[in-house]
Parts: C-alpha cells; structure tokens; sequence
C-alpha cells in the first residue's frame, strides 16, 4: 500500500547564501523524497525561505530597499541554488506568507485559549537612537570576564565566556553605536515549563521520535522525571520587527523562530491550493500521513521541544521522526574563507557545473547519524572518477556504441537458452541484483545512502567484470562474432540500465539522459530487476559525463580564497561593526580554549639567522627554546629581515608543529609574523624578561 508522506528541510535564512554545508541537509533529503516517488509513495517535499527577523529588517535598511524587496530577491536566489543541484521541492515557500501567518496565529490562539501564554515584563537594552530593542547579537562592549573589546551580548569570543548582555562593560549599540539604556518591555511567553508540556515532551521524545543520539541530548535537556527544567520560551519582539503582528497585541511581534517551522505549514498549504491534496490529512492531529523533518544538529532544540509542543497543544499532528544530521567539514576542517573551503552553492555550480558528482559524494557519505560528514576534495576527485566514470559510465560508453552503428540501435533476444549460452551469462547477476535490490531499498530508506552506493557499486563492478571478460572491441574486429557482439553489447546496456534505476535518486539528471538514449520511460524502482524487451531500438549514445579535473577545484578554491581578494564594502560591513576603523581580515571561525591549548606556542632566542641559498623567500633560523638541541625553522621573512638584525633577538614560536621536509631541509616549527592588507611583515617579540622556552597562553 501507498504511504502518504510529507517531507520537509529546514528553511534557509533570507539573509545569506546556499553554501555547500546547507547542501548537506538539501540533498540528504531530495534523495529520500526521490526514492519515495520511485517507490510509487505519495510523498510531498516542502520547503520555504526564513524571512523574519532583525538581521533582515537591518540588511534591507542598508541596502535602501524594503524587507519584502530583499526577501524576494534572496528567494529567487535561494531557488535558483536549489534548482542547479536537482533539489526539487514540491512547493517552495516564503514564511512571509499569508498561509504562514494564519497559521501563526491560529496557533498562538490555540495556545493561549489553553492557558499557555503569559505576558511579563522583561528588562532589555534599548538603544534611543534607532529607537529599538536590541537582539543579545546587536550589543557589544568589553568583556566582562577577560576584557577583550567588541565582544557580543551573549558571549565573548575572545575567552568563550557566556554572560548576559547587561553583564558587558561600556556597552553600545552595534546598530547606531549608541550607549543603549535598559528599559521595561511586555513579552509574550509559551509556558514550557507547564506540567501539560512537560509530561507531552517527556513522553514524545521518548517515542522513537527520534536518533538514540538526539532522545539522549533531550533526556538531558528535559531533565529527570520530576525535574521542571524547561523554561518558557520568550515568543515576542517589540516594534520595528520585520515578522507578523501578534493577536491583540499591538507593537508585539512573533520572534522569528515561533513562526519559523510554521512555515513548513504554510507551504504545504500553499501546495494543497495548487493540487488536490487536503492540508487537514496531513496536520490534523490523528493524521494517518507520516511528517519527516530533515534537520542539522543544531537545531534540534526548536524542533523536539518547541515545534511539537506548540503542534500538540494547538490540536495538530506532531512530526513521525525528526532526522538530524552532522555538520559538513571540508578537507577535515571547519569551512573557512581564509582556506577558500566557505564555499557557495553558486560558486560550485559555476566552476564544477555538474552539481550530481557532489550529490554522489555526499551520498557515498551519509550514513542516516549525526556525525560530521567530511568533504575531502582530493578524495571527491577520486570516487566521482573511480566509480561514477569508471564503473558507471563506462558500461554504456564502451558498448552502445556497437549497438547504433553495427545493429540499427536494436537490441538482441536475450532470453533463449542459447544466447544465455552463447556470451556464457553469469546467470546469478541478474538474480543477485533482484535480492540485493532489497538492501539497496533499505539503505535509501534508512538514509543510510553509503550502504545503498556500496552495494549498488559491488554491482557495477561485476557489470565490469562481464564486459572486460566478453571485450566487445575485439569481438568487434572478429569475423562471424557479430551475434555474440550484440549478445554482449545488449546484456551490458541491461546492466547499464538497472545501474541506473538504482542511482536515480541520486542522479536524477543523469537518470533522465540515460532514459532518453535508451529510449524509455522513467524508470520506477522495480526497473531494478527489468530487462529490455528484444527488438528495443535505443537512440544514439552522446558523452553522458566526464572525468573531473582536479583543476576545476583549485579554481574554485582560489576563488573562494577571501584573503586574497580585495576588502570589498559589504563584506567587511557584515563581517564586522560599525566601529571598525579600517578593514581587516575576516576573524576566523571561533574555538574553544581546549583547541587554542593545543598549540604549544614558545619563548625563543634566534641563535642564527642565514640566507639560504636558491631560495627566494626564506631564511634559515636557529631557535633556541631551552632543549638540549636548538631548532631549525625555514620561515618566509626574506623579504622583510636583514639575517643579521634577527641574530640575538627573541620571538614567539609553534614549538609543537609536525616537523615539514622542505626542500632545503627540515623545518622543526614556525615562527609568529603578522600581515595584512598594506605591505609589510612582522614578526613577534615578547616584553622584555621572557626567557627562551616559556610557553605563552
Ligand atoms: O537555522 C536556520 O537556518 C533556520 N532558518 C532554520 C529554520 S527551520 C524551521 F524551523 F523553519
Ligand atoms: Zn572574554
């Protein structure tokens, strides 16, 4: 029987671009809608822009545009991403909708008829220049722990300290640079800590909702039976707010994420006016639909604990499972800008173009967990070579060819006794792909896509094995072997087809060519174990994909590169407050004090300075840091230090880096120089009375 699904990701913010770690959660979840529809499920993928909020009344306002100009242009974009990497949405929304915004309401209604709204005053910093209350993000100053300037509200990136934003020294408004003054405002609250939310939330999270890792962190958020450790949830901003006006309170508006996940609501609705499909069938509570919410990690707290509340006590349906995923890391580390890995959507189309070898990859990569999931670039490179070109690919283009020139595009009689004798058919394959089809249907279901790849590549290799063994080439050049040629040939283009079936929620694109040369229609899920009838004419194989170069990724990441290119207005606008005097450099991604510990950083006596010869920028340091040995440490100052004025000084060194062989030798550490945007190089000296060897923390 037919499943009525409804699928959703979570919506990406109006205010940035699609980048490759939001493509994570995309493409994650377009493969499991697109497996479904293979299935013959009735499954829906809705989706929408986030649009509320002050960050996106502020960008509008510099950009002189108004909220609802910015928002639609950002939708166009955001849709447009989506489309280039295949991600096809059965509705794709706005929050800033009139569906959303009934259904907001209509909520907060339902809560508050149950008791569950209480409106008390809260004390939060104003800033009487822009007339606004100011967001924890929209407040800076000194912190209060270790002093370090230009901290944010909520905590200080320099010591990781979290604090109240009332808890800053010599406070001002990131907006104006205004003094802000603490003033009284009414806020609307949900009353999470309500004996009713508690016992629901208890016993939801608990209901197989959930990932083992994900009910753990909510056990521990929810506390032991009989502790009350949730706390309500502040659900209104004051005016000016970019977002929906609160029910009969005027100047009160629902804060972005109250009206955030109401979204997935609202476009579903807006899918319900375009097709034939009941909205109540779906989100009336009792609803015999399923309701999957495709979610990263981090946002788990709004959607196992607000979301289903806020769904249950306002007589609605809450979500079947919620699936969260890990972050993405590139080449094992964070995305950064400095490295050129901070890169967008656009970016990727613009210099790869074929946006399915990073949905394979991604794919070969998703296990259905938690866990961060690394894009290595080299690595990619070799899968989308080895296995998509290699083992894929290469079935049809080394055998279709025979088929168009040699047979009119007819295929052979496969299923006499005497043709499976003649190209001596392993007859197990075909049936190996009828009962492993089966494991494949269960990692795609379980978003465990690596296991589906792998099995359906253990596939493509024996498919390999069959055409290297019968060599249709030579056969080819062979006098009388043409029945066998077609035999062969033929065979192989089955393979070729079933390979595809299997992939096709992965390469939709792809799948779609394939169809078209082959010549038929859209492959469903059970053209897994279908062959194609004898006398079948195909169309004319044209190149279906190409190796990638390596080179294309270097030029993405160059250009990704921000370091590299010049400051530009906006970006050191966004990057940094208004009270930056020059542009800098992008800070980098923030960590913990743990991670900063692990660099050993020390004291050290430059003991020798020299040229080296043949080299251009470096020169050869000793460094004294009190060992038995001195160090030997190749730095790239040539250009800034005269050898003879180093000898004698003290600097800071990375006395714990991985010695690296260059060219001229081993270099044992590195040495501390800072550089910008305007010429020079500078190294480090500590204060006078540093010794050689202290370590600096
Ligand atoms: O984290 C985010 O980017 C949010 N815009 C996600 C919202 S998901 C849902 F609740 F709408
Ligand atoms: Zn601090």
């Amino acid at each position: 029987m037919s499943r009525k699904i409804l699928v959703t990701s979570a919506l990406p913010y109006a205010n940035g671009s699609i980048h490759l770690g939001h493509l994570v959660e995309y493409i994650q979840t377009d493969i499991w809608v697109r497996f479904q529809k293979m299935q013959g499920n009735e499954c829906h993928y809705v989706c929408a822009d986030d649009t509320h909020g002050t960050p996106i009344m502020l960008r509008a306002e510099k950009e002189g545009i108004t909220p609802e100009q910015l928002i639609s242009r950002v939708w166009q974009e955001h849709y447009d991403d989506f489309t280039a990497f295949h991600v096809q949405f059965d509705n794709y929304g706005s929050t800033n909708s009139n569906e959303t915004k009934e259904y907001a309401q209509g909520i907060y209604r339902k809560l508050k008829e149950a008791g569950l709204i209480e409106v008390r005053s809260i004390e939060q910093f104003y800033d009487p220049v822009k007339n606004m209350f100011l967001p924890d993000r929209f407040i800076k100053g000194e912190c209060p722990k270790c002093h370090a300037k230009d901290q944010y509200g909520d905590n200080c990136e320099a010591c990781g300290a979290a604090y109240a934003p009332t808890d800053l020294i010599e406070p001002f408004s990131a907006v104006s640079g205004a003094k802000p003054e603490l003033r009284n405002s009414d806020h609307y609250f949900f009353k999470l800590s309500d004996k009713r939310c508690q016992e629901f939330l208890r016993q939801w999270t608990k209901s197989d909702t959930l990932q083992t890792e994900a009910s753990n962190k909510m056990q521990e958020w929810l506390g032991a039976e009989g502790e009350n450790k949730l706390s309500d949830w502040d659900i209104s901003r004051d005016a000016p707010y970019f977002g929906f006006e609160i029910p009969d309170a005027p100047g009160k508006y629902f804060y972005v994420w109250l009206d955030a996940p109401v979204g997935y609501m609202g476009s579903f609705r807006q899918l319900c006016g375009k097709s034939d499909l009941n909205f109540d069938d779906y989100w009336k509570q009792g609803s015999d639909a399923e309701l999957y919410h495709f979610i990263g990690k981090d946002i788990l707290y709004f959607h196992a604990l607000f979301w289903p509340a806020m769904l249950q006590h306002a007589g609605f349906r809450t979500p079947t499972k919620l699936f969260a995923h890990g972050f993405l890391t590139v080449n094992g580390e964070k995305m950064s800008k400095s490295r050129g890995t901070f890169i967008t959507a656009r970016s990727y189309a613009d210099h790869i173009k074929n946006t399915e070898y990073l949905r394979y990859y991604y794919a070969s990569k998703l296990n259905g967990t938690m866990e961060d999931l690394d894009l290595n670039l080299e690595d990619f490179v070799a899968k989308v070579n080895s296995d998509l070109i290699g083992k894929y690919i290469n079935i049809a283009s080394r055998c279709a060819g025979f088929i168009t020139k040699r047979f009119q595009g007819v295929l052979a009689d496969l299923n006499s006794e005497s043709a499976m004798q003649c190209i001596g058919f392993e007859i197990g394959l075909t049936s190996a792909f009828e009962s492993q089809s089966k494991a494949i249907a269960q990692g795609y279901e379980q978003r465990d896509y690596s296991r589906a790849l792998r099995e359906i590549m253990w596939f493509a290799d024996k498919a390999n094995v069959f055409v290297n063994d019968k060599k249709p080439w030579e056969l080819a050049k062979q006098e009388g072997k043409d029945y066998e040629l077609h035999l062969v040939c033929s065979m192989a283009l089955i393979l070729f087809k079933q390979l595809t079936a299997m992939l096709k929620p992965v390469l939709p694109k792809l799948a779609a060519e394939v169809e078209s040369f082959l010549n038929i229609a859209p492959l469903a899920w059970d053209d897994i174990t279908s062959k194609l009838p004898a006398g079948h004419v195909i169309n004319e194989y044209k190149h279906l994909a190409t190796r990638l170069d390596p080179k294309l990724i270097e030029a993405m990441v160059a250009a990704n590169q921000e370091s590299l290119k010049p400051m530009t207005e906006s970006h050191s606008e966004t990057r940094h407050a208004e009270h930056q005097q020059h542009a800098i450099a992008p800070i980098a991604e923030t960590i913990s004090i743990d991670d900063f510990m692990k660099v050993d950083l020390r004291v050290a006596r430059i003991a020798n300075a020299e040229h080296v010869e043949g080299a251009e920028k470096l020169l050869k340091l000793t460094l004294d840091i009190g060992e038995a040995q001195p160090r030997t440490v190749f730095a790239g100052i040539k250009s800034a230090y005269d050898p003879e004025k180093l000898k004698g000084r003290m600097t800071v060194m990375v006395a714990n880096l991985a010695p690296r062989k260059m060219k001229f030798g081993l270099s044992e550490g590195m040495v501390l120089a800072a550089s910008g945007e305007t010429p020079g190089l500078f190294i480090l000296s500590p204060d006078s009375g540093a010794q050689p060897g202290m370590r600096i923390k």
